[in-house]
Formats: C-alpha cells, sequence, structure tokens
C-alpha cells in the first residue's frame, strides 16, 4: 500500500459551513444594496474574504472606500462567527469521521487545505482539530484557490509527493487547485457544479472503503477518469 496524502477542503467538505458564509454574504451584501442568487455563491465558494467581497461588488456595480471595504469584511466575518459559535460535533457532514478515522486506521498522512482564517477555531468546536497531520489554512497562503499554493503546501507538510496526493473539495476553485497541482480530484456535490473534478460524489456517504483501499493500492489514479457517482 503507498502512502498517499489525503486533503480536505473545510467548509462544505468536513463541516456544513458553506451556508453559514451564504448567509453571512447575503446579510452583508442586501445592506450596501446587491443582491445575489445562490448560483452566482457557488463562485464564492473556496475564494478568499477578500475576493469574495470584490466579487460582490463587481456583481453590483459597488466601489467602496479601502475603509469601508475592511470594515465590511469584518462585519461579514463577525456574523459569520455568531453561527460558528454555537457549532457543535452534528454539524460534521455524514461519514466525514468515518473516512477520517478509516485514513488513520490505515496510516495514511491527512492535511486541511483550506482558503479560511477561521479553520483552526471550527476544528477545534467540532473536535477534529487533532485527526490532522497538516493544517494549511488562509492564514498561511499567499495566493488563494483556484491557485495550487495551499495544496501544495499541504503536500510539503505531509512529506508527500503532490503526485500521491487526493483533495475532497466542494468549490470549482477547489478543484481547479487540485488539478493544477497535479492532484485527483475528488469533488464533493454537485456534478454540475464540480465537473472538472476527477470523480464526484453527492458527499461522503457515497465513498466506499473499498474506494479509498483502491486509491491506496494506485488502482483508482487521474488518468483512470470516470464519474463513478453517475455510474450507480
Ligand atoms: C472558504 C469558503 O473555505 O473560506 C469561502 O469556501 C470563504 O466561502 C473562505 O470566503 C474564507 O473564509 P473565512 O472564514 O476566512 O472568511
Ligand atoms: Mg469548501
Amino acid at each position: 500500500m503507498t502512502k498517499k496524502g489525503f486533503i480536505f477542503d473545510l467548509d462544505g467538505v468536513i463541516v456544513d459551513t458553506a451556508k453559514y458564509h451564504f448567509l453571512a454574504w447575503k446579510k452583508l451584501a442586501k445592506g450596501v444594496g446587491v443582491d445575489f442568487t445562490e448560483i452566482q455563491n457557488e463562485q464564492l465558494k473556496g475564494v478568499s474574504r477578500q475576493k469574495s467581497l470584490e466579487k460582490i461588488l463587481e456583481w453590483g456595480n459597488k466601489t467602496l472606500s479601502e475603509e469601508e471595504f475592511n470594515r465590511l469584511m469584518s462585519l461579514k466575518n463577525e456574523d459569520y462567527l455568531t453561527y460558528v459559535e454555537n457549532m457543535k460535533e452534528e454539524e460534521i457532514l455524514p461519514d466525514v469521521p468515518k473516512v477520517l478515522n478509516f485514513l488513520i486506521s490505515k496510516e495514511q498522512p491527512l492535511a486541511l487545505g483550506s482558503a479560511s482564517k477561521n479553520a483552526h477555531t471550527i476544528l477545534d468546536k467540532v473536535n477534529l482539530l487533532e485527526k490532522f497531520d497538516a493544517i494549511v489554512d488562509g492564514n498561511g497562503v499567499k495566493i488563494g484557490k483556484p491557485n495550487p499554493e495551499v495544496f501544495l503546501n499541504a503536500a510539503k507538510l505531509l512529506g508527500v509527493n503532490p503526485n500521491d496526493c487526493i483533495v475532497f473539495e466542494d468549490a470549482k476553485a477547489g478543484i481547479e487547485a487540485a488539478n493544477a497541482a497535479h492532484m485527483i480530484s475528488i469533488g464533493i456535490g454537485d456534478q454540475s457544479v464540480l465537473n472538472e473534478a476527477d470523480y464526484v460524489f453527492k458527499d461522503f456517504t457515497e465513498i466506499s472503503l473499498d474506494f479509498l483501499e483502491d486509491i491506496m493500492a494506485n488502482k483508482i489514479t487521474k488518468q483512470t477518469k470516470t464519474n463513478l457517482s453517475n455510474d450507480k
């Protein structure tokens, strides 16, 4: 069995926080007279706080002073953190602990690769902090997803070659980043959004332990691109 590096995005992959980001941005945007749809929101997933606000303002054709821009970013984060504060272990997405524990039992190195600056707080809230051998978050990356930096840093910290890494992502930008890093990209969510991923599953309940074994046994590679989700 080869040692692989398994890299997990956080928001929308490990915990159900993508909905909180959406709610907080919606409220913030409304305050400056901008509205956006759930489809547009897909473009905010995986993207840094700053880039997200830039996009929202662009959609609404708004420009703000630097001071006001920074104030709104803080405001959004304060609102977002009110949701995070009340988070419990129950908000870990289905079968995530099962997958993490299985990989740990196989002595596979695990990393977090997230754009969020709140990653530590969230992992601590849901008691998952100690599962990861390395954490790369929004505080440790210069260029955000779709740039591969976050995942390449994670691979380096794990001491695993990028070609031997597997990324779980719910964001289009994250799948692009994983592909740019030449890692196996596994989309968690909607096939129509994540169509550039090597494999797509609705959630972790669709991922069998055999599939993970096959990855470790090199039976599943980036080249054998199929959509297992659709084969069912
Ligand atoms: C990503 C989310 O994980 O983190 C984005 O998908 C979010 O929606 C980004 O903007 C930054 O998060 P935070 O917590 O630092 O504002
Ligand atoms: Mg995400």
